[in-house]
């Protein structure tokens, strides 16, 4: 089966005055999942939303709603994410938590774990954790705000996590996050994502031919891998 690369709006860039339309016009535009971007005002300097925006949209799309928690105790709100309809919870490593301990309630709660690594967090805080993990994140911006410029110093992590997770023969996919756009996406798709998220390149205007352009992008840099 040809490689295709999955595309993650994050709906922090959508108008919230008229999310449930932002979602559909994602969905539609064949969206593969839908980044749901929780912020505590703790673990980063910015609050957004919680398991009741998840809840709200849940009914509006088939596609798994991958919530990627930027809190300080992301194993206090696991029940409340899958309650709400969550598919996927990932986890800083940065976060004031036991990993592995995390990842066992994730699962018994019936979601996919993944791991997210900050820009300056290297790559080996994460390798002991992949056996366990359905996702890797890897931040290409400081968390906290949509908008920001992509770091390209974080490109040699991600071909590094590509070559670990295809050595290991880890289930683990590779997801980039931050700053992605149609010249990024060709980027982080050459250095092996399998996985990329986009807030302002998607949302709010266009949501169809951004997409389209994005994933355009993503396959020609794919195409590229050695
Ligand atoms: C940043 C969030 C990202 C962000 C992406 O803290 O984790 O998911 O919404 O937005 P863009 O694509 O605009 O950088
Ligand atoms: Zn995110």
């Amino acid at each position: 089966m040809p490689f295709r690369i999955k595309i993650a709006p994050s709906i922090l860039s959508a108008r919230f005055d008229r999310l449930g339309e932002q979602v559909v016009a994602a969905d539609q535009a064949g969206a593969d999942l839908l980044h749901i971007d929780i912020m505590d005002g703790h673990f980063v300097p910015n609050l957004t939303m919680g398991p009741a925006v998840v809840k709200s949209i849940r009914p509006l799309t088939k596609v798994p709603l991958d919530a990627h928690l930027m809190v300080e105790r992301p194993q206090d709100f696991i029940k409340d994410f899958a309650d709400a309809g969550a598919d996927d919870l990932t986890v800083h490593v940065e976060s004031t938590h036991d990993v592995r301990a995390t990842f066992r309630a994730i699962r018994d709660a019936g979601l996919s774990p993944g791991l997210v690594l900050n820009p300056a967090t290297p790559f080996e805080k994460a390798a002991p954790h992949l056996a366990e993990a359905d996702l890797l994140l890897v931040m290409t911006v400081h968390p906290g705000f949509a908008g920001q410029t992509f770091h390209g110093e974080v490109v040699p992590k991600i071909r590094q996590a590509r070559t670990f997770i295809d050595k290991e023969g880890l289930a683990c996919q590779l997801e980039v996050d931050g700053g992605i756009k149609v010249d990024t996406a060709a980027i982080v798709a050459e250095a092996g994502a399998d996985i990329l998220v986009s807030g302002s390149g998607i949302f709010p205007d266009r949501v169809a031919e951004n997409l389209r352009a994005l994933r355009a992008a993503a396959e020609r840099g794919a195409k590229n891998r050695v």
